[in-house]
């Protein structure tokens, strides 16, 4: 039993392209999906500027490396290397990360590189996206130009960011609904893609690792209802174990087979990938975990909608197979998620005895709407007891076992959330902007910062 954490766990935090860099069709940027997606809410803020960490990088890190992390958690716009998704490549783009990690390896912090997060070029969604099996091939061409220029300096890497939640929740995520058969083909290119991602890391990365990095939460059934227990089964397997079972055994889920064959979803496989299924592997697991999701076997056929819709809140329904259903027993935040340390530390068992391999939390953290106060202060102890409650179940993990290895919370800094803009705000670093007010995105450190820092020195 540890009281504290090994002196080598990797605390990080993370971020993703397009909701911080802004500078969207700067220094040759292409677009990609974030950039043109339909929203149903134009009074949110978009990623044209979002928080401006392409100008700010610089200082973002410095007040970053003043926090104490080891790691840090980015994506790399594929849209800013190949504005095409594919061809020539963009050097601006390909300069600016390497910028990028020179600054964050002058403080000794380790980048933690994901290789796509939900921004597709458009060029590439316009032939057909992820449907495509061109894409795969489009996706191994910009890995290996990602592995060659920084595998130098870069170790760690991550594939495609929640490949599941950008399916289950497309239409929040991606502006618009895929239907259920291209959604599962799409699933298979996705994950086809990251073996890709597994194989041509080890081949051309120095001591390269690699991961998946999907988001992971376990699904509760609502009541010990056998019925209710059928329900969480699927979607456990639907949400997670399809999605880790693929990266990790190279095999579909069973219950995940079962649920696609019910639904007469029939996969198209190219001839090379029943061998690269088996033969690529991860190193580690990354995961995103926010909360637990609980579900209920549906019943009645008008009762679809549940609560808001989100990726993390109850609004989910397949007919025959599960309803989401809201867990009385635990408290939610002010955007409709509902908040489960404990959860936490059950899903992390639950995945290291299913894969036996090393975690790294890479997504864990409060949306809250922060205010600046006066005297340029920002009081955020509700993210503080959420982050203490959370990093309090990893050593718990950890004393039961769990080989987890670090903890990269999201977020770094504010940025534009997925679908509720700039009010929700996740960061330590607090950036002056609103959703209808650009304003000079100046850095102010909330008080979660400075817990951060004393948390990391401390352990
Ligand atoms: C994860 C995504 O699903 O959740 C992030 O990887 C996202 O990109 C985070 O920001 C929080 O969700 P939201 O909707 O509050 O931005």
């Amino acid at each position: 039993m540890t009281e504290r954490f090994p002196k080598d766990f990797l605390w990080g935090a993370s971020i993703s392209a397009h909701q911080t860099e802004g500078a969207y069709a700067t220094d040759g940027k292409g677009l990609s999906v974030q950039d043109t997606r339909p929203r149903d809410n134009h009074e949110i803020a978009d990623f044209t500027v979002a928080v401006d960490h392409y100008h700010h990088y610089k200082g973002d890190i410095a007040l970053l490396a003043e926090m104490g992390i080891k790691i840090f958690r980015f994506s790399i716009a594929w849209t800013r290397i190949f504005p095409n998704g594919r061809g020539t490549i963009n050097q601006q783009g390909l300069d600016h990360y390497s910028d990028v990690i020179d600054e964050l390896l002058k403080y000794d912090i380790q980048p933690y590189i994901t290789l796509s997060h939900f921004d597709l070029p458009q060029a590439l969604e316009d032939e057909g996206g992820w449907t495509n099996r061109e894409t795969v091939t489009a996706f191994k061409e910009y890995a290996e130009t990602l592995f060659t220029a920084y595998g130098d300096r870069v170790t760690h890497w991550l594939t495609i960011n929640e490949p599941n939640i950008m399916l289950l929740v497309d239409r929040k995520i991606l502006g618009k609904e895929i239907p259920l058969q291209e959604k599962y083909q799409q699933f298979h290119h996705l994950m086809m893609a990251e073996k890709h991602a597994f194989d041509r890391c080890h081949a051309l990365v120095p001591g390269g690792k690699i991961g998946p990095v999907p988001n992971i939460s376990l699904v509760y059934p609502a009541t010990s209802k056998p019925e209710d227990n059928q329900a969480a089964l699927y979607f456990n397997s639907v949400r997670n174990w399809a999605y880790l079972d693929f990266a990790c055994f190279g095999r579909y889920n069973a219950v995940f087979k079962d649920y696609l064959q019910q639904n007469q979803i029939a996969v198209t496989f190219a001839p090379e990938d029943e061998v690269l299924m088996k033969t690529a592997l991860p190193d580690f697991v990354a995961m995103n975990f926010y909360t637990t999701v609980t579900v209920e076997q549906p019943t009645t056929t008008g009762d679809m909608k549940n609560g808001i819709s989100d990726q993390q809140s109850e609004d989910i329904m397949e007919r025959g197979f599960y309803k989401g259903f809201t867990n009385t027993y635990l408290k939610k935040n002010a955007f409709n998620w509902t908040i489960d340390p404990l959860g936490l530390k059950t899903t992390l068992q639950t995945l290291y005895d299913r894969y036996h391999l090393p975690i790294i939390i890479t997504e864990n953290g409060l949306g809250a709407e922060d205010q600046l106060t006066g005297d340029e202060k920002i009081h955020d102890d509700y993210r503080i007891d959420y982050l203490a409650q959370h990093t309090a179940q990893c050593l718990a993990a950890i004393n039961a076992g769990v080989e987890l290895i670090g903890y990269s919370p999201w977020s770094a800094i504010d940025l534009i959330s997925v679908h509720e803009g700039i009010k929700k705000r996740y960061g330590f670093i607090y950036v002056d902007r609103t959703d209808d007010d650009e304003k000079a995105q100046k850095r102010y450190r909330k008080d979660s910062f400075y817990w951060y820092q004393t948390l990391i020195k401390e352990g």
